[in-house]
């Protein structure tokens, strides 16, 4: 009897495995077959995942849960006001968050939190309408603690009528399809439409994944999880061993900018590819003002001697690819260093700081927060314009360098 039982419980247990087996075959990438999630990595790159899943790349598009979404909804600041008569109001109502508009005290108007964009300065979020994304007016900033407009929305006018573009999604999320997709049990259907910013929400992978950087590595898993005595891997994009050109490549393709003629879309972009086959036409890279700090890292870093007198410099050399930029300092005065050892200053310079702090301070006067030219937005009852402040990455030496 015993026995029997002993021998039921195994079964009940080994239909258990082969159904969880089953479930994990049956995860169907809305970007293919070569495609095998994020989730499939965790059992071989635990410390990448773990790391990963909690950057602002993962979080680059998000869900509206409670644990993404920044912002008040309750009490306090939860309205913006455009004049006397009109106001928004961030309103949860049962499981949904939306933004509210009143004429005169009267519902107009309610459109809800469906994506959310960002999470580390400012969040701008999106509703979903018969296949095509609509911005909302009013985006959250923590420089503020406060909701504002939206960059480029009037703070007099409300408008839930702009689309967000396909290219906001190529640069924030690892896919969206124009196409729908019907599954059955053994087969993927994808059916094309081509219509501009025409989009399927259910092709959406939000945030930066494994494999946008990467590339599909659907193969790769499965020759490991087959083999797992092979150390040395297989069927993926060795980066760290593609030339300096090319790692810089794999992220500029989203942190270059964006005003330069497209030929291919950002989606299609792997490790290892180059650039200059998804753009045309970069801008003069003498012309500074062009280049924004917002989003375009990479044209500013060129435009360093750091970068153009060494041969090596490269994101990765200051950043983790798999974590967010280190808020300390002082950790990048270390790799300032290791280039620029014995670094002497003039007499000026060192009477402004003493010679410790100025050891950990290198970015604060060689990086300075300069203020967007792209991004302005403004606050609830004020005319004043606040600006999105970000550090430049043109290294250099800065006229108003001081703490
Ligand atoms: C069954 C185990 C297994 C799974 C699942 C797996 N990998 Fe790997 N992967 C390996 C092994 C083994 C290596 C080689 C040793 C190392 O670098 O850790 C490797 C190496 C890598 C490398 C470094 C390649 C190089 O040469 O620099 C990348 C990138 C990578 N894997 C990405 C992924 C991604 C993305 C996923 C999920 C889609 C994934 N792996 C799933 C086993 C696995
Ligand atoms: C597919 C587009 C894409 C690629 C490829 C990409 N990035 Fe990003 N990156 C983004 C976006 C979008 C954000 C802003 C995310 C947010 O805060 O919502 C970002 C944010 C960052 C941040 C700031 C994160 C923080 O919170 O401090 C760093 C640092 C960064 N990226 C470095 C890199 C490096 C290095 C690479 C190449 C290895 C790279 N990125 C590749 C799109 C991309
Ligand atoms: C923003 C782009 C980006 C994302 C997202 C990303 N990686 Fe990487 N990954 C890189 C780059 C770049 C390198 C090469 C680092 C180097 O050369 O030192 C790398 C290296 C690796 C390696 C080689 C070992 C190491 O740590 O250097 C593994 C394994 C790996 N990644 C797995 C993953 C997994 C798994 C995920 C998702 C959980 C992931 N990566 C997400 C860009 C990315
Ligand atoms: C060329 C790639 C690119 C495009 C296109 C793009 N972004 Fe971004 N975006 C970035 C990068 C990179 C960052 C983070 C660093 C920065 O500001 O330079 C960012 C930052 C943000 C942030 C602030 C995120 C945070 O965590 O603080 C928001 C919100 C945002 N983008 C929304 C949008 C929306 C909405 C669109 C479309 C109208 C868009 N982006 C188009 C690359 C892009
Ligand atoms: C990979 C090596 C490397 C790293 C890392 C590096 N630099 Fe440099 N840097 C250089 C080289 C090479 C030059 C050019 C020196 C020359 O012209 O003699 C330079 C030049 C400079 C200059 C002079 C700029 C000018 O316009 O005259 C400053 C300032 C500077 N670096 C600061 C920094 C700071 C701050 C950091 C860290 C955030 C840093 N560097 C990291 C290699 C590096
Ligand atoms: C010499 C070191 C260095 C290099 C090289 C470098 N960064 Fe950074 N990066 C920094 C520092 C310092 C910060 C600011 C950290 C802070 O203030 O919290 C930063 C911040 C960022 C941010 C976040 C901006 C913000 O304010 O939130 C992004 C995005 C980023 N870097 C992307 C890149 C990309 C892409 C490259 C390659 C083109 C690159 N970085 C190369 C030092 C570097
Ligand atoms: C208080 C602001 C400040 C800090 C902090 C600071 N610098 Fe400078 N740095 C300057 C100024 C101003 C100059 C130009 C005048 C001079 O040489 O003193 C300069 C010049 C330089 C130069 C060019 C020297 C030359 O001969 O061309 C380099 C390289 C440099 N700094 C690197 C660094 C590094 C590395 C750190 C961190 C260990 C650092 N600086 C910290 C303000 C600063």
């Amino acid at each position: 009897m015993k026995k029997l039982r002993t021998f039921f419980a195994l079964a009940v247990l080994a239909l258990l495995a082969t159904n969880c087996n089953n479930k994990s075959e049956e995860y169907i990438d809305p970007r293919g077959t070569d495609y095998a999630g994020s989730e499939s990595c965790i059992q071989c790159h635990q410390a990448q995942y773990e790391m990963a899943s909690h950057s602002s790349h993962f979080k680059a598009t998000s869900l509206p849960t409670k644990e993404n979404i920044l912002g008040d909804f309750s009490q306090g600041n939860h309205v913006f006001i455009y004049d006397k008569n009109t106001k928004l109001v961030m309103e949860q109502r049962n499981d949904s968050l939306y933004q509210v508009l009143y004429k005169n005290g009267k519902e107009v108007e309610a459109h809800p939190f469906d994506i959310l964009f960002g999470t580390k300065h400012a969040q701008t979020s999106a509703y979903w309408n018969n296949h095509f994304a609509y911005e909302l007016p009013v985006s959250f900033y923590k420089s503020l603690n406060n909701w504002a407009t939206s960059p480029g929305y009037s703070a007099t006018q409300v408008n839930f009528n702009r689309k967000i573009e396909k290219e906001c999604f190529a640069c924030h999320s690892s896919n969206i399809g124009s196409r729908y997709i019907t599954t059955s049990s053994d087969s993927i259907t994808f059916m094309s439409m081509d219509v501009e910013d025409f989009m399927n929400k259910k092709t959406l992978v939000y945030g930066i994944d494994c494999e946008r950087c990467h590339g599909p590595a659907k193969k790769h898993a499965a020759f490991h999880l087959k083999f797992p005595d092979v150390k040395k891997a297989q069927n993926i994009v060795a980066i760290k061993s593609l030339s300096r050109q090319q790692k810089l490549d794999a992220c500029a393709i989203c942190h270059s900018g964006n005003d330069k003629l497209k030929i291919k879309s950002r989606f299609e972009f792997r490790p290892g590819d180059n650039l200059l086959d998804y753009f045309r036409g970069v801008p003069n890279a003498n012309d500074t003002t062009h280049y924004d700090v917002h989003g375009n890292q990479m044209r500013l870093l060129t435009q360093s001697k750091c970068f153009i007198k060494s041969d090596k410099m490269d994101c990765i050399t200051c950043h983790n690819p798999h974590q967010n930029a280190s808020p300390n300092l002082a950790s990048y005065s270390k790799i300032c260093m290791s280039c620029h050892q014995g670094i002497q200053h003039n007499e000026t310079t060192l009477k402004t700081m003493s010679g410790s702090l100025l050891a950990a301070n290198c970015v604060e006067c060689h990086m300075p927060k300069k203020a967007s030219n792209a991004i302005t937005f403004q606050p609830s009852n004020s005319k004043e314009l606040s600006n999105y402040i970000l550090r430049t990455h043109k290294i250099g030496i800065y006229p108003s360098a001081k703490k």
